[in-house]
């Protein structure tokens, strides 16, 4: 099954929205399998965002990531890449749809509340960074078919 690494920014937790975006992800059907409440390092903000390394937005960009607390996840269904970046809506809250999390929630490029991985490489690449491999729980839903044709 696919997974992805969601992180709330310190945006969101700052501004209570925690609960918010997980049950986004939740009632969409995914699987929650890790979860994390913790403080991003410089070091691995600079990994984690290593593909922007040479953009104008770096430094801000891993200030703010740094900045306060952040809730790192990894979810779990099929496609979940996909199905996640579609639920959290474009890079710019301003053009995301609504019914997107950044769409209804959000305004700015700079505060657009959570990260999703774009690709299933760079997932598993993410999640690697972020948690141990026996910090990731396999474990069964009795709904599950009711939310996927098994
Ligand atoms: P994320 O990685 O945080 O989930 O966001 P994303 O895929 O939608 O966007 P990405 O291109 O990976 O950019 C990472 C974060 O950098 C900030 N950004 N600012 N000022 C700008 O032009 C600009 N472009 C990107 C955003 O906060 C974005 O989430
Ligand atoms: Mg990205």
């Amino acid at each position: 099954m696919e997974r992805t690494l969601v992180l709330v920014k310190p945006d969101g937790v700052q501004r209570s929205l925690i609960g918010e975006i997980i049950s986004r992800l939740e009632r969409r059907g995914l699987k929650l399998v890790a979860m994390k409440l913790m403080q991003v390092t410089e070091d691995l903000a600079k990994r984690h965002y290593g593909e922007h390394a040479e953009r104008p937005f770096f430094p801000s960009l891993v200030g703010f990531i740094t900045s306060a607390p952040i809730v790192a996840m990894v979810w779990e269904a099929e496609n979940a890449v996909e199905v996640v970046r579609n639920t959290i809506g474009g890079t710019n809250p301003a053009d995301s749809p609504m019914g997107t999390i950044r769409g209804d929630l959000a305004l700015d490029i700079g505060r657009n509340l959570v990260h999703g991985s774009d690709g299933p490489e760079s997932a598993q690449r993410e999640i690697e960074l972020f948690f141990k491999t026996e910090e990731i729980l396999e474990y069964g839903r009795s709904n599950d078919s009711w939310i996927k044709e098994l």
